[in-house]
């Protein structure tokens, strides 16, 4: 939809004009997965697509939520904004940033009415939630006029996601949307926060994101075992380096030396992921920033190996989006990105590899899975900011 479109929505749902119209994008990480909770860098970009968040006030003191993604109408009062809605209510998520604000002595006085619209694919790990998070830190910074920066939008939109959604996600999807930049990737170290957009300047070189359609299932479940046994791994790490902070600061000479001070099996492959991983995103960003992009490519595989042998976040959806890809004279590199176990995969394909990529990997995807994956082009854009 337009932004025309969107304003003309909102006219019809509230029977007033739209005052405000804020934006923020969804993300495609290009390597540096399950690094962002410990400690590690990551290399993500944010899209063109993302969620939309028209507002405007009404007189009636209430805050109101309607999605066009969604049937329901949500109406809260102003004194109720720090509780969580039962779980899985899709309002939790921008809710849960609003009460962050409120938490830190910012009260909501004045009601707003609020119209959300989202294009990013639903559940294809893309961070639809992290779009709708931002967008709403974005909105009430501005609205309160509290004047943080985007790193604090980044951490009230992850403080949400723990808090309201269950998720004990990183900091990366968050970043990415309050801090990206069109035709740059973000260097970012989720340790210290510092960060570098790095120009992805990619000669004849397309960023594909393939969509297994399988839907990514990031609630507490699987993702938060991931963090657990990682928690565990640098536990037991501690045995011998006490002062470890986190596994991401471990090089990987260093972890082959104190390895095995991770008894539990699942856990030592967990951190060897995370340390190796590391290692990957460093190496990628330098032959990036070289013009290496055959490198890139390579630890982009590297990646995916990792991900489906070490830290079992694939499946079948994954792997053959990804094995089919490799089989591809012009693909330099294709692996799963963000949480995993569904979602999609992000490849760099030739241009003139492109039509052949699709067909390709969409024949052999269907013949095995029976689904019709999707395939777009990314373009690499701005992060949150108002229309
Ligand atoms: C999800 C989380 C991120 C990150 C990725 C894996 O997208 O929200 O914080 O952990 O998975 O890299």
């Amino acid at each position: 939809m337009t932004t025309t479109e969107l304003k003309q929505a909102f006219a019809q749902a509230y029977s007033h004009e739209a005052e405000h119209v804020f934006f923020s994008p969804g993300r495609v990480n290009l390597i540096g997965e399950h690094t962002d909770y410990n400690g590690g860098y990551v290399f993500p970009c944010a899209l063109s697509f993302g969620t939309y968040l028209l507002m405007a006030r009404n007189a009636d003191k209430v805050l109101r939520f309607r999605s066009l993604n969604m049937p329901e109408v949500t109406e809260l009062q102003l004194d109720t904004l720090t509780t969580p809605l039962p779980k899985n209510h899709w309002v939790n998520y921008p809710l849960g940033c609003i009460a962050q604000f409120v938490k830190r002595g910012h009260a909501v006085t004045q009601g707003y009415d609020m119209l959300i619209w989202g294009n990013v694919p639903a559940g294809a790990g893309l961070s639809s939630s992290a779009a709708l998070e931002v967008v709403t830190a974005y909105a009430f910074n501005e609205l309160l006029g509290t004047g943080y920066d985007r790193t604090e939008l980044a951490k009230i939109g992850q403080l949400s996601e723990h808090e309201f959604a269950g998720v004990n996600c990183g900091i990366m999807d968050q970043f990415a949307s309050a801090w990206g930049k069109k035709d740059h990737a973000i260097f970012l170290n989720c340790d210290t926060l510092e960060f570098q957009h790095v120009p992805v300047k990619l000669d004849g070189i397309k960023v594909v994101i393939s969509n297994t359609h399988s839907p990514h299932k990031l609630d507490s479940g699987a993702y938060n075992d991931r963090v657990a046994q990682c928690h565990l791994a640098l536990e037991q790490l501690r045995t011998v380096r006490p002062d470890l902070k986190n596994l991401a600061e471990l090089t990987e000479a260093e972890f082959e030396k104190i390895e095995s001070a991770i008894t539990d099996e699942v856990a030592h492959r967990r951190a060897r992921h995370v340390v190796g991983e590391v290692q990957r995103t460093t190496d990628a960003v330098k032959a990036l920033k070289a013009g290496d992009i055959v490198t890139f490519g390579k630890l982009m595989c590297q990646s995916h190996v990792s991900l489906r042998d070490d830290y079992e976040v694939t499946g079948l959806h994954l792997d053959t989006l990804a094995q089919e890809a490799w089989k591809i004279d012009g693909v330099l590199g294709s692996r799963m990105t963000g949480g995993g176990f569904g979602g999609c995969t992000v490849s760099l394909v030739r241009d003139e590899a492109i039509e052949e990529f699709k067909e390709k990997v969409g024949r052999a995807y269907e013949q095995i899975t029976g689904i019709h994956p999707d395939f777009y082009v990314a373009q690499i854009s701005d992060g949150a900011r108002e229309l």
